[in-house]
């Protein structure tokens, strides 16, 4: 990863005028999977692995961005980039990575922020791609802050993320929720955020100072672009359908309950049952989790980290074989409270929260058993929770 004043010194020798910089991290989602668009409660933590976009802007209306992760450039006119780019996402092209930011502009602009005299963008970042980690939110989330920069208009964090959430689900077209985003911009250092994703309001839960989050990438591929995510949204919004037939106030699974679903649930098709059962247990597994947090039971934090796997594995069905294989090998070592799939799924990362005295053990371990087991050679990080999205003085 380059630092912030090779970025900076990049952006001058590619543009020829000095940049602004902003940084956005990444997440990790320690429990509640796929509950944040039934309206539900997650607990993320921003990670120490971010995007850097550095920013000038321009007077003659055009985009040119240098993405440093995917050593490409492109340099289009705003309309080029934003109408023409939504227009042939919507006739089925292919995401391209300067979708996201392009997504951010749109979004933007949609919103009144001035976009069309263009910018200049150079962006990198350290956040592994592809992996469940958010890596598209902390580049949407540095972008919207970069733009903002070169504006007088100071928006609310909130406001930032749902913008943000917006580029992604109308011009990329991914349905995601708004977890990813919200964390990014309001992560903070040590703690994990307990969103309720129906008010956008959020508690601080700290992290005990004896444990650490370690995060295991299984190195199988994930994607939100991808079909399956979408696919399981359709079923939880087809399972409220029929809970509100019966019971008009469930505006989202969050108001549903397991009783509920033993009343009427036989009126949904297995699979829809299966994906419902899991949110529902979910949303009631986040708010004890962060009760845990709050009395240091880690104990109790990690029984739940368990229960949680099973769920996503066996009712939403969002695990594969790689993940499995880590989630339990996780389950086996000294100091490990528990491990769990984290983010979208079908494939990415787990996340484990281990004693600090064991974690260098467990790293080693992991790595042996997976690359065993899989023949796959898994990264493995550590991270501190971090702070969320900010510009950055060099
Ligand atoms: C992805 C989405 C989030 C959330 C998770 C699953 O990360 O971007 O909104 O739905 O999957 O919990």
């Amino acid at each position: 990863m380059l630092t912030h004043a090779e970025i900076a010194a990049l952006h001058f020798a590619s543009y020829n005028v000095p940049g602004a910089l902003y940084a956005a991290p990444g997440r990790v989602n320690l429990i509640g999977e796929h509950t944040d668009y039934s309206d539900g409660f997650v607990l993320p933590a921003a990670i120490d692995f971010a995007t850097v976009v550095a920013i000038s802007p321009r007077t003659d209306g055009r985009i040119l961005i240098h993405s440093v992760n995917y050593e490409e450039r492109i340099d289009k006119s705003v309309h080029e980039l934003l109408d023409d780019g939504f227009a042939s996402l919507r006739a089925g092209r292919k995401v391209h990575w300067s979708d996201y930011p392009a997504g951010v502009l749109w979004s933007l602009r949609e919103h009144g922020v001035p976009v069309d005299n263009g910018f200049s963008m150079t962006i990198a970042g350290n956040v592994p791609l592809e992996a469940g980690l958010s890596s598209s939110a902390s580049v949407e989330v540095a972008t919207a802050l970069a733009v903002l920069g070169t504006t007088s208009l100071d928006l609310p964090p909130t406001k930032i993320a749902l913008l943000c959430q917006r580029a992604e689900n109308a011009f990329v077209g991914a349905n995601c929720g708004i977890m990813d985003q919200f964390v990014s911009c309001c992560g903070q250092q040590d703690h994990a955020v307990m969103i309720d994703c129906r008010w956008l309001e959020y508690q601080l839960a700290p992290i005990p100072p004896t444990v650490r989050i370690v995060i295991c990438n299984s190195m199988v591929r994930h994607t939100v672009a991808g079909g399956e995510y979408n696919t399981r949204r359709a079923e939880i919004e087809q399972g409220a359908d029929i809970l509100r037939k019966h019971r008009p106030e469930i505006m989202a699974l969050r108001d549903a309950t397991v009783a509920d679903l033993a009343k009427w649930g036989s009126e949904m098709p297995a699979n829809v049952l299966k994906r419902c059962r899991h949110v529902i247990t979910e949303n009631t597994r986040v708010l004890a989790a962060a009760d845990a947090f709050r009395s240091s039971n880690l104990t109790h934090f990690g029984d739940l980290m368990r229960q949680a796997h099973i769920s996503l594995r066996d009712d939403f069905e969002a695990s594969c074989k790689e993940i499995d294989i880590l989630v339990d090998l996780a389950n086996k070592q000294p100091g490990c409270f528990g491990a769990r799939l984290t983010g979208g799924g079908f494939g990415g990362c787990t996340v484990n929260l281990v004693a600090a005295a064991n974690v260098e053990a467990f790293t080693e371990a992991m790595r042996a058993g997976y690359g065993e087991a899989t023949g796959i050679t898994a990264e493995i990080y550590t991270s501190r929770a971090s702070g969320g999205a900010h510009a950055i003085t060099l």
